[in-house]
């Protein structure tokens, strides 16, 4: 029997989950589950970093985004789910990794840059949230994970995570620097060097108007241009109806543009039913169909997609105590392998005493 590979995966509980949550990494994970041995964490430290003033939200978040898990079809039969806080290997392991990254490294690191700029922090970010990077290598590396299904913007942490994994293995466990990443764990090192899995649309747009210079925002709840995939199907409609579109559409100087334009992203990366969005595409171009009619469109294949989650999520909801048991439960084993990688890695660093 080969052992399946591990995937690890995760969530900051800031809120629920939405679509663009949906395309970008989630719906990777609930399609893996059979071929990979799957871990998702639930990180709440990470949610602390920018929100020490809430957190009593964080820790609810915790609870809604588990819900949002099993909604979706994380199963835990075949899938570990746990919280981040509850795991003393994965901050142990942060401060091991933190003397393999120089300060200058983490600086250089685009999400991190536009997250002081887009939160407003200026200088008065914690060292802590600076750390959240190194953080995240310590979740992804502390279950020898080789895959890691992620959005776009995850893509600078995980790059300063297969670094951190290809310096441990070449000072700690004397791997050669000039080796493929695929044979790290052959050659004798500790850690596979983890793949990036992004999701089939990169960035979902929100479902608001456009920023001044036209350009739209991306699906976030703070910027509250968000379909959740716990809405019903009455919210759906009323956020679809209200829906940015083309404001020329019906002019007839200005036809319907469909670059640019939530209702055909959303069709595009939504709609199973390809030549009805091709047809209707061209007759948007040609003011020959209006907006109400595909807004319609829109919501029927939204609420197909979202309805059977959120009414998974209500069976959840009326048993909290399972639900809270299949975290424990996932807490549990997830901390006996975090624990096992923190024994190889002392043995590894020659620091193991006891
Ligand atoms: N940074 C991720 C986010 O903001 C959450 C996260 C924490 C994560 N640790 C992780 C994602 C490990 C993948 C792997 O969504």
């Amino acid at each position: 029997m080969t052992q399946k590979a591990r995937l690890l995966s995760g969530d900051t509980s800031t809120g629920r989950l939405h679509l663009g949550h949906w395309v970008g990494s989630v719906e990777n994970r609930v399609h893996m589950q059979d071929e990979y041995d799957c871990y998702f964490l639930i990180a709440n430290i990470q949610a602390l970093t920018t929100r020490l003033d809430r957190p009593k939200e964080v820790h609810d978040n915790v609870m809604q985004v588990m819900l949002d898990y099993l909604a979706v079809g994380i199963d835990p039969k075949k899938s570990t789910i746990f919280v981040q806080s509850e795991l003393p290997a994965l901050a142990e392991l942060t401060v091991f990794f933190s003397l393999l990254v120089s300060y200058p490294r983490l600086m250089r690191n685009p999400t991190i840059k536009d997250e002081i700029r887009d939160k407003g922090l200026g200088d008065n970010y914690s060292v802590g949230f600076l750390l959240y990077p190194i953080s995240q290598a310590a979740d992804i590396l502390a279950f020898r994970t080789e895959v890691v299904p992620v959005g776009e913007d995850q893509i600078p942490h995980l790059e300063l995570t297969r670094e951190i994994a290809r310096r441990f293995n070449q000072v700690f466990c004397q791997v050669d620097a000039h080796i493929d990443d695929a044979d790290y764990v052959k050659q004798g090192g500790l850690f596979p060097i983890p793949q990036v899995k992004l999701g089939r649309s990169r960035r979902l747009v929100g479902i608001g108007a456009p920023a001044e210079d036209g350009s739209l925002f991306k699906m976030s709840k703070s910027l509250n241009n968000a379909i959740f995939l716990s809405d019903d199907p009455d919210t759906i409609k009323k956020k679809v109806m209200a829906m940015y579109t083309d404001p020329h559409r019906l002019k007839a100087t200005d036809k319907g543009k469909v670059e640019n334009n939530p209702l055909w992203i959303f069709h595009e990366t939504f709609n199973p039913d390809r030549t009805w969005v091709a047809e209707a595409e061209e007759r948007y171009r040609n003011g020959a169909i209006g907006d109400v009619e595909c807004k319609k469109r829109l919501i029927d294949v939204l609420v197909a997609l979202i309805e059977p989650m959120r009414e998974r999520r209500l069976l959840y909801e009326n048993d909290l105590a399972e639900v809270q048991m299949i975290l424990r439960e996932g807490t549990a084993k997830a901390n006996a392998e975090a624990n096992q990688t923190l024994v190889s890695v002392k043995e590894a660093m020659k620091q193991r005493y006891f």
